[in-house]
C-alpha cells in the first residue's frame, strides 16, 4: 500500500480533534489541504501550552514546512482569512506557503446577513449555524451565481457578478426587514482586499496533482465531520458541503484513486454544537461531567457542546461512508474517572433493530438505545506513550470499538497536546 495521501475526516458532529492531528501528522507532509467547509471550523492545536485556533488556515500551517492550500471546495471569508493570517504572524508564523485555489468561492458580507436573518425567522426550527454565511454561499455557488476568489483578478468581471448578486441580495435583506449593502462601497471594498490576497491565489488542481504525481505527501484536512454531512448527515441539521471523505474528490479536483488511506478521527464519548438529533445525548449529571471534563465549548463560537455516550451505530456509517482504514481515537482521557462507560450498538426503533444510522431518524419516542456497559477506570493515562501500559478497562473499552467497527484504532490521543499521543498501528510516511 503506498502512503503519501491521507485524508482526515470527522466521525461524528465535528470537534472530535481533527485539528490536533493534523497538526501531529503535518510535519512530514509537503502539502496540506483543506477541500470544504469554510470558517465554521475550529480546529484546535495546541503546543507546549499555546494554543492556536484555526477557522480558515489548514492546520497544518503550524507544524509544517510544506504547502497550505484552501482547496476550491472551501468557502472563504477573505477578510476573517486575512484576520488569520495577521494574527498567526503577529506570533512569529510566516505565511509564504499558503495558497487558494482560484475556484474556491467568496463568503460575501451579504450570505453572512442572510444566514443570520433567516435563523432569526425561522424560530425554533433553526438550524443553529454557526452565523458564517456558510449556508447562502453554498447555495449561491449551486445556484450559479457565486463569485470565486477567481473573479477577483478580473475587476469587471467581479463588477458585473457583485452587481447582479447585490440587486438579488438586497431584495432578500428587504423581504426579512434588514438594511441592504451599497454597491460601491461593497466593491471598493473586495478591491482592496484582493490586494492582499491576490498573490496567494493558484490552480490548486494543477498544484496538487502534480504533487502526488511526483510521490510527494499530502494531508487532506477535513472539517465538520459525517454526521453534518448535507447527504448522508442529520438532515436538515447539516452545514452546505460534504465533509465527508468523498468531498475531497470534489472538493480538490483529485481522484478518488489517488487517496491511499482515510483516517477518521473518532472522540471517545460524542458532542453536537447546534440543533438536531443526537440519540445518545445525556441531559443529566453525566452529559455535564462530559462536558466539564472535556472543556466541550464550541472552538468558533464558545457554544457549550451538547455530550452524550459513544455511538456505534453512528461509527459503522462512517467506516461505511467513508471507506475508513484507520480511526483515531481521541479525548480518552477525558473517560478517566467514570464509574460506567457506555456505548450505543444498536437501535431499536418501533420494535425493529437498526445497526446503521437510518436516513429519516426523527425524534422518536419509539426510539430505544440498545447500549453495553463498561466498567471504567481511576488512573490518569495522559501522559501514557505505549498501549500495553493502558489500564486493562480502557484497553477492553478500546478493543470492543475496534472489533465492533471492525477498522484499526491505530492511534489514540490522550490529551490536547502535540506530544500526548500512543501509536497502535503503522501510518506510514506521516509519523515522526
Ligand atoms: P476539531 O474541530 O475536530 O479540530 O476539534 P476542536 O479543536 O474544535 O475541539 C477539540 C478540543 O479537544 C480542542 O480543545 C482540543 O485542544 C482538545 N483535544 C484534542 N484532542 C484531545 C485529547 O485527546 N484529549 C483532550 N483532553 N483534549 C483534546
Ligand atoms: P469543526 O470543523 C461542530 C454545525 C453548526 C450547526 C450546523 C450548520 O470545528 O468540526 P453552518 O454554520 O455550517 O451552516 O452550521 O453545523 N457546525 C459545526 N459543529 N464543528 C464544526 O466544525 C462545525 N461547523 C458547523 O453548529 O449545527
Ligand atoms: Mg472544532
Amino acid at each position: 500500500m503506498k502512503n503519501n495521501t491521507f485524508v482526515i475526516v470527522g466521525t461524528q458532529w465535528g470537534d472530535e480533534g481533527k485539528g490536533k492531528i493534523i497538526d501531529v501528522l503535518s510535519p512530514k507532509a509537503d502539502y496540506v489541504v483543506r477541500f470544504q467547509g469554510g470558517n465554521n471550523a475550529g480546529h484546535t492545536v495546541v503546543v507546549n501550552d499555546e494554543k492556536f485556533i484555526l477557522h480558515l488556515l489548514p492546520s497544518g500551517i503550524i507544524n509544517s514546512e510544506g504547502k497550505c492550500v484552501i482547496g476550491a471546495g472551501v468557502v472563504v471569508d477573505i477578510e476573517v482569512l486575512l484576520n488569520e493570517i495577521e494574527k498567526l504572524e503577529n506570533r512569529g508564523k510566516k505565511l509564504d506557503n499558503l495558497y487558494i485555489d482560484e475556484r474556491a468561492h467568496i463568503i460575501m458580507p451579504y450570505h453572512i446577513e442572510i444566514d443570520k436573518a433567516k435563523e432569526e425567522a425561522m424560530g425554533e426550527n433553526k438550524i443553529g449555524t454557526t452565523q458564517r454565511g456558510i449556508g447562502p454561499c453554498y447555495i449561491d455557488k449551486i445556484a450559479r451565481n457565486g463569485i470565486r476568489i477567481g473573479d477577483l483578478l478580473d475587476s469587471e468581471r467581479f463588477r458585473d457578478k457583485l452587481k447582479w448578486n447585490l440587486k438579488e441580495k438586497n431584495d432578500i435583506l428587504i423581504r426579512y426587514g434588514k438594511g441592504t449593502f451599497d454597491f460601491e462601497k461593497l466593491y471598493e471594498k473586495f478591491m482592496k482586499l484582493s490586494e492582499k490576497i491576490k498573490h496567494r491565489i493558484i490552480d490548486g488542481v494543477v498544484e496538487i496533482n502534480e504533487a502526488i504525481e511526483k510521490g510527494k505527501t499530502v494531508l487532506f484536512e477535513g472539517a465538520q465531520a459525517l454526521m453534518l454531512d448535507i447527504d448522508y448527515g442529520t438532515y436538515p441539521y447539516v452545514t452546505s458541503s460534504s465533509p465527508t471523505s468523498g468531498g475531497v474528490t470534489v472538493g480538490t479536483g483529485v481522484s478518488p484513486r489517488k487517496i491511499d488511506r482515510i483516517l477518521g478521527v473518532m472522540k471517545a464519548y460524542t458532542t453536537r454544537v447546534g440543533e438536531g438529533p443526537f440519540p445518545t445525548e445525556l441531559d443529566d449529571e453525566v452529559g455535564e461531567k462530559l462536558r466539564e471534563k472535556g472543556n466541550e465549548f464550541g472552538a468558533t463560537t464558545g457554544r457549550p457542546r451538547r455530550c452524550g455516550w459513544l455511538d456505534l451505530v453512528i461509527g459503522r456509517y462512517a467506516v461505511l461512508i467513508d471507506g475508513l482504514t484507520d480511526i483515531v481515537l481521541t479525548k480518552l482521557d477525558v473517560l478517566t474517572g467514570f464509574d460506567k462507560i457506555k456505548v450505543a450498538v444498536g437501535y431499536e426503533i418501533d420494535g425493529k433493530i437498526y445497526k446503521s444510522y437510518p436516513g429519516n431518524l426523527r425524534k422518536s419516542k419509539n426510539l430505544k438505545i440498545i447500549y453495553e456497559e463498561f466498567d471504567g477506570w481511576k488512573e490518569d493515562i495522559a501522559q501514557i506513550k505505549k498501549y500495553e501500559e493502558l489500564p486493562e478497562n480502557c484497553k477492553r473499552y478500546v478493543e470492543y470499538i475496534e472489533k465492533k467497527l471492525n477498522c484499526n484504532i491505530s492511534m489514540i490521543s490522550v490529551g490536547p497536546e502535540r506530544s500526548q499521543n500512543i501509536y497502535r498501528y503503522d501510518l506510514g510516511e506521516f509519523v515522526l
